[in-house]
């Protein structure tokens, strides 16, 4: 293993993931996931099918409802952006799907198509943010609730104009008004670990307060959680392979490829509730 930076992301080594995991080799990754945000293999040749049953080790993974899927596979989804695109999906600092009780656990993100140059991704470890704040501010920030909601995202969703039917851009539709409130401060449920668990993307408000008097403070942490030293970036490459863990990690994914076309295949592990009794 080699880490990416620091703090954040894990470079695997030595696995052909066309093969199945033992439990040594299982174990060892799992924790390089949850500790780091995120870990990257290179040079794999991976089959559709072999990308699933990787995910698949890691916990269940649903159908990709809101995406256009690889033939015969109705949980990888395409993460793509054509050459006629300005946006592209993900382009800020987000948790996916923060705003649900339960988000998943992580994302296995496999490079099908890419531009000659740009369409990295950078995470954040929200684990060590949290670390590197003072007892003072911690203690505050584990008493808040956040409110997390589709709604806040700021940017036009190129998937939103995709949708094949008129159900899906229905479901589309009422997926803008979802909105959560969660803890400020949530422990890994494998590390036990605190997580500062805000957003740029989804992360409104602070629960109880308005979104002007949220702001100063969520910008002031967001910029805290992604300097430079708390973060990697990611270079795609033929054959790579990228599964962050969506508690841990925030992800941006760079929209400097404009003309472009970049098309990615997504398989996502289906993750707890943020709160026991959630549902
Ligand atoms: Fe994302």
């Amino acid at each position: 293993m080699r880490p990416l930076s620091a703090n954040t992301g894990m470079e695997i080594l030595g696995v052909d993931l066309r093969d199945p995991l033992d439990d040594t080799a299982y174990g060892e990754i799992r924790t390089a996931l949850v500790e780091t945000g995120v870990i990257i293999f290179r040079g794999q040749q991976l089959e559709p099918a072999h990308h699933l049953a990787f995910a698949q080790r890691f916990g269940p993974v649903p159908d990709a409802e809101f995406l256009e899927t690889v033939p015969g596979f109705p949980q990888i989804g395409l993460i793509q952006k054509a050459e006629h695109e300005t946006c592209n999906v993900g382009g800020n600092w987000h948790s996916d799907h923060s705003f649900d009780p339960a988000p998943p656990l992580g994302s296995v993100l496999y490079a099908h198509e890419l531009p000659p140059s740009g369409g990295d991704t950078m995470f954040a470890n929200m684990t060590t943010a949290f670390d590197y704040l003072s007892d003072g501010l911690k203690d505050f920030l584990r008493g808040l609730r956040v409110i997390h909601s589709k709604a806040n995202a700021a940017k036009a969703d190129p998937r939103a104009d995709r949708q094949p039917d008129a159900e899906l851009k229905q479901r589309f539709a009422e997926l803008a008004h979802r909105e959560t409130s969660h803890p400020c401060v949530r422990p890994h449920p494998e590390t036990g670990r605190e997580i500062l668990w805000i957003n740029q993307n989804y992360t409104s408000r602070f629960d109880g307060w308005t979104e002007e008097e949220s702001r100063p403070l969520l910008d002031q942490l967001i910029g805290h959680a992604t300097r430079p030293e708390n973060i990697c970036r990611i270079s795609w490459e033929p054959g790579m392979l990228a599964f962050w863990d969506n508690r841990t990690a925030l992800h941006y994914a760079l929209n400097d490829y404009h003309g472009m076309k970049r098309v990615m295949r997504r398989c996502v592990v289906s993750g707890d509730p943020v709160e026991r009794g959630a549902p």
